[in-house]
């Protein structure tokens, strides 16, 4: 079984380190790994000011806040994204302004231009996949136009511009470690600030109950006992764990509503923390392996992957085809989980794009791009053999 999406960057040192956690519930709320973890990312970074959240969208969410925004001002974002960016803006009563996006799958300057009001206050760059924005092009218009930029670094951890770190560039960012982004936790974000008087103004959170520290606990633990069965079996046994909610999703049903679960905004846990601090240590490592993964599908499949003047982050490997979609369930179909990113302007698919205030038609390129992308894993988890194995597979869907 090959999936790009179930808990894909756990090895088995995480797995050790979750085990044992299991067992040591005093340490789940407090503890010292928040402050470890911190000083990790203000160190990489050279940021001085970082909270610690139960997910990147409660990062943003608390982010927003700190700004006290009036319910008619903007944020402009690009389509092609996912609710998890859209929520924290609708949560907040802001109205999210959609911009279309240019071939790298980011905001198009052009675009982002021609969508700016005298309501537009905060600019939302996203990096898709890793791949940085046109940053002096943005930057040109952020000034220009007395925006506030905060970067979505979601996909971009690890991923620099003309030799500037990705999350730097703006007033503040925002990471996420949740289950299938660059490092993971599970569940877990943070926020990175520069000046002293925005960083003040974040709000101190409760954090999440134990259960649902525990229920992400137990996410890779089950997950790997899924994995090796993932036919019938695997599929029936994921299913039940969700329904139980001894699984957690990574997108609930309500969100794909526009609505807020009361598990966000949290802080983040000290045991959630412990498995981001192992993991951020290995990030280095994951970047080396998703880039070596990567080049084997290039040279394979023939499409270029690097580029000038950026450090990507591989995050998965893109593909575009006419019939991605069918390529997609065929490779479902065969228990190869390749990725869905995104088949939607706002994924997951099943996200009401009206809660959303997402008009089709409105970004047209975002919507033709969604038709027809695909991507392949590049994780830690993925051997060479896989990836040639996958890439042997999609030879013969588009023959
Ligand atoms: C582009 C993008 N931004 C933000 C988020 C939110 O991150 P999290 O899942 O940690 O809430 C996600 C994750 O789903 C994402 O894909």
């Amino acid at each position: 079984m090959i999936s790009i999406s179930i808990s894909p960057n756990i090895e088995k040192d995480d797995l050790f380190l979750t085990l044992r956690l299991i067992f040591q519930p005093s340490k789940w709320k407090k503890g010292d790994k928040e402050e470890e973890l911190k000083g990790l990312i203000k160190e990489y970074f050279n940021i001085p000011y970082v909270s610690l959240f139960n997910s990147g969208r409660s990062a943003l969410y608390c982010l927003l806040r700190a700004f006290n925004l009036k319910k008619k001002d903007e944020v402009l974002i690009q389509a092609f994204t996912c609710n998890a960016l859209v929520n924290p803006i609708l949560w907040n009563n802001l109205t999210p302004v959609y911009v279309d996006i240019d071939s790298n799958l980011n905001i198009d300057p052009l675009d982002l231009r021609k969508k700016i009001t005298t309501n537009s206050k905060i600019l939302i760059v996203q990096h898709t996949f890793g791949n940085p924005c046109k940053m002096e092009e943005i930057l040109k218009v952020v000034k220009e136009n007395n925006l506030i930029l905060i970067e979505d670094c979601a996909h971009s951890l690890g991923a620099e511009y003309k030799g500037q770190k990705i999350g730097t560039f703006g007033k503040a960012s925002f990471l996420s470690f949740s289950r299938d982004k660059v490092i993971s936790s599970v569940y877990g974000g943070a926020i990175l600030i520069k000046d002293k008087e925005l960083a003040e103004k974040i709000l101190e959170l409760d954090y999440p109950s134990n259960f649902w520290t525990f229920q992400q606990l137990l996410h890779p633990l089950l997950i790997k006992l899924i994995i090796p069965c993932y036919n019938f079996l695997g599929k029936a046994l994921l299913i039940f764990f969700q329904r139980l909610h001894i699984l957690s999703k990574a997108v609930s049903y309500e969100e794909k509503q526009g609505k807020k679960p009361k598990y966000f905004p949290k802080k983040m846990p000290n045991a959630i923390a412990c498995l981001a601090c192992n993991q951020f240590k290995k990030l280095d490592k994951f970047y080396l392996h998703r880039k070596k993964i990567s080049e084997i599908y290039s040279k394979e499949l023939g499409v270029s992957y690097l580029e000038k003047d950026v450090k990507k982050t591989y995050l998965r490997f893109i593909f575009f085809h006419e019939k991605a979609h069918e390529i997609i369930r065929k490779f479902w179909k065969r228990n190869i989980l390749i990725g869905d990113w995104y088949t939607s302007p706002i994924a997951p698919p099943d996200t009401n794009l009206e809660r959303m205030k997402y008009k089709l038609g409105s970004c047209k390129k975002a919507e033709k791009y969604a038709k027809k992308t695909l991507n392949l894993p590049t994780h830690i988890n993925i051997s060479k053999k896989q990836a040639k194995y996958i890439v042997s597979i999609l030879r013969e869907l588009i023959k």
